[in-house]
């Protein structure tokens, strides 16, 4: 049974962007002037963000999130012909304070009310997950922000998931860990974590080297999921 896999749990780990925080909010509060582009502006930011750390991790040049969040925007705006530095300078502010999903405050309160213990492990940037976190007001209800900045490689090497169980001292099997990222899921399976992908976007399964254990539709599923009410 799925929750069998689950029923040694001592920590909870969440990545960050796109799973507890809408990356979409940011180009979301700027759309009126990025007119009919704005959404595909937004995704392509996102999948060029993401290629500059596969990429960069590959060449063995890495930068930290918030230089690749920069890089992936210009490259984004130039795409659409955008040319406007004001317009830049305010998206990546947008990008300190994303808008969290609906239900991620009352699932941490419910996973602590649990005792379980709860962590962000992220390719962000130290100082990009404080502004996000704060934002957010989920601080206390977080036992540790963990960035790769720590071990200064990106998702999805072993040395980042290795980093939430050095970290947390618990076993990769002890933890539970949440991903909207499908490949971000697949990669901690592989490393040994339980693993409960929360697919908000209806995306298809990876064909790579695990599957999740779990699949949600939203992290209100997770308590339940854990054997809490
Ligand atoms: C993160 C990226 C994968 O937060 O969204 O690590």
């Amino acid at each position: 049974m799925t929750q069998d896999r689950f029923s040694n749990v001592k920590a909870c780990v969440f990545d960050a962007y796109g799973t507890l925080f809408d990356v979409h909010s940011a180009v979301g509060r700027h759309k009126p002037r990025l007119g009919k582009d704005a959404d595909a502006v937004s995704a392509l930011w996102r999948t060029k963000q993401l290629e500059y750390t596969w990429l960069r991790s590959l060449m063995s040049r890495h930068v930290d999130f918030w230089q690749v969040t920069g890089d992936a925007l210009d490259y984004a705006l130039d795409a659409y012909d955008v040319h406007d530095p004001a317009l830049r300078d305010e998206l990546m502010q947008a990008y300190l304070s994303l808008a969290p999903y609906p239900e991620v405050r009352s699932v941490l309160q419910r996973l602590k009310q649990h005792g379980m213990r709860t962590a962000i492990l992220s390719n962000g940037s130290p100082n990009m997950l404080e502004a996000a976190v704060a934002g957010a007001g989920i601080a206390k209800l977080l036992d540790a922000v963990l960035s790769v900045e720590d071990v200064g490689i990106f998702k999805p090497d072993p040395r980042v998931y290795q980093l939430a169980v050095d970290r947390l001292g618990v076993a990769a099997g002890e933890i539970s860990f949440q991903s909207s990222n499908a490949w971000d899921a697949v990669a901690a399976a592989t490393f040994g974590m339980r693993v409960a992908w929360c697919n908000r976007f209806g995306q298809r399964r990876e064909r790579l080297t695990a599957q999740p254990d779990a699949e949600l539709k939203t992290l209100d599923e997770l308590p339940p999921l854990l054997g809490f009410e």
